[in-house]
């Protein structure tokens, strides 16, 4: 509506409306190297295709007469309330991503004007502690690679806690990365140019690790030698033992490690495959999607593919509690800064809410697998 009355005096939205125009001006936005890194993934990138592609698998029923006026799109996930079933994903060069390089803080002031919670990665451009003053009301999320080094791991969820995060997210697919012939093309990856490597150099165990007065060059050799630990899961009830707060893990695909991790004493399931970047060859994560939500009562965050507020409508009615959205909101701050983000976030939640109201789905718990018709 308030596009609608704005357009009466001639005043048109300074923001994309569509996927497609917003990659294309985030493109345009960016220098190529790092248009590469961020848009590309894994392979030739059919699984990070197959990811958008199946959502279009699914239709919504739509419902008459059910009194969708009011709207409530709030969920709690592991006792947070949000006041919607939206988040940003963790996104190491989101940093970068902004004219002045401090994308972080900006995606945290874009939580706090929206509401949406933001996933800090462990690579950030800003130290953790940093950001979080900005995030107002709204809650944070700390992601975490783990490192090798058990006491850096302990000191970054520490830290974490410290700065008011309010749960941690362990990424457990990415301990080395998948082959990206994108980023391979321009011989480019950020954190070995020292880029998002601030959690490391503002932390005291990673100071005593590198050394007194570091060239650059060692900075990123020894964060090079530390940060991919190819967890087990015998390693779980050590993660566990870090901290009370809420634990997610980060790349469960298969309803057996939902079950294990559930076992484990995790809090939440986070289905994702990485957006596609890690392993291509993959199964679209949406299609992983029931089965890991119907393997355990625990919360489920998804993300991998989520471009529009009807893929986040389908993915609901697939299992999931929340949706986190990756390459849309990296796109959207560096195409448009924080008010282009702020824009991309309502606009995901605006279509979500009016898609709810129109096929008479009011709130996320109306949201079942019985709304929707597999259509291939
Ligand atoms: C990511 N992702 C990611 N995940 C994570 O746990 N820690 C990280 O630091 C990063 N970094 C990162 C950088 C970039 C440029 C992208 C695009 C993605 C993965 C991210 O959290 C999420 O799983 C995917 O982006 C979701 O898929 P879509 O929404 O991009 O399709």
């Amino acid at each position: 509506l308030e596009i609608y009355l704005n357009g009466l005096t001639g005043v048109l939205p300074d923001h994309p409306m569509t996927f497609t125009d917003l990659a294309e001006r985030a493109r345009h936005a960016l220098p190529p190297s790092l248009w590469s890194y961020v848009a590309g993934g894994a392979g030739d990138e059919h699984t990070q295709d197959a990811n958008t592609r199946a959502f279009n698998d699914w239709g919504l029923y739509p419902r008459m007469l059910v009194g969708a006026a009011q709207r409530d799109l709030s969920v709690d996930l592991c006792g947070i309330t949000l006041p919607s079933p939206l988040l940003m994903a963790p996104v190491g060069v989101i940093g970068l991503c902004s004219q002045d390089h401090h994308g972080d803080i900006a995606t945290a002031q874009a939580a706090a004007t929206t509401g949406v919670p933001m996933i800090a990665s462990t690579l950030t451009q800003d130290p953790m502690e940093q950001v979080t003053p900005h995030l107002g009301d709204t809650p944070g999320l700390f992601q975490l690679y783990t490192p090798t080094d058990r006491d850096l791991a302990a000191s970054l969820v520490h830290r974490a806690q410290q700065a008011g995060f309010k749960a941690i997210v362990v990424t457990l697919d990415t301990w080395i990365t998948g082959w990206r012939p994108r980023d391979l093309a321009t011989a480019n990856f950020p954190q070995l140019r020292g880029h998002c490597l601030a959690n490391y150099t503002s932390d005291p165990v990673f100071q005593k690790i590198v050394g007194p007065d570091p060239t650059p060059d060692q900075v990123v050799a020894t964060w090079a030698g530390l940060f991919g630990n190819p967890l087990t899961w015998d390693d779980l009830p050590w993660l566990r033992s870090l901290t009370d707060l809420p634990l997610i893990v980060k790349g469960i695909c298969h309803p057996d490690d939902a079950r294990r991790a559930a076992d484990a004493g995790i809090d939440a399931i986070y289905c994702s495959n990485h957006g596609g970047r890690q392993a291509n060859g993959g199964i679209p994560a949406l299609r992983c999607l029931p089965a890991v939500a119907a393997a355990t009562d625990l919360p489920v965050i998804f993300d991998s593919g989520i471009r529009s507020g009807t893929d986040i409508v389908k993915a609901l009615a697939l299992g999931a509690t929340a949706v986190a959205v990756g390459r849309p909101y990296a796109y959207a701050l560096a195409a448009g800064g924080v008010p282009g983000l702020v824009h991309t976030l309502r606009a995901l939640l605006a279509e979500a809410d009016l898609l709810m109201a129109v096929n008479g789905y009011p709130t996320p718990a109306d949201l079942t697998p019985q709304a929707l018709e597999h259509l291939r």
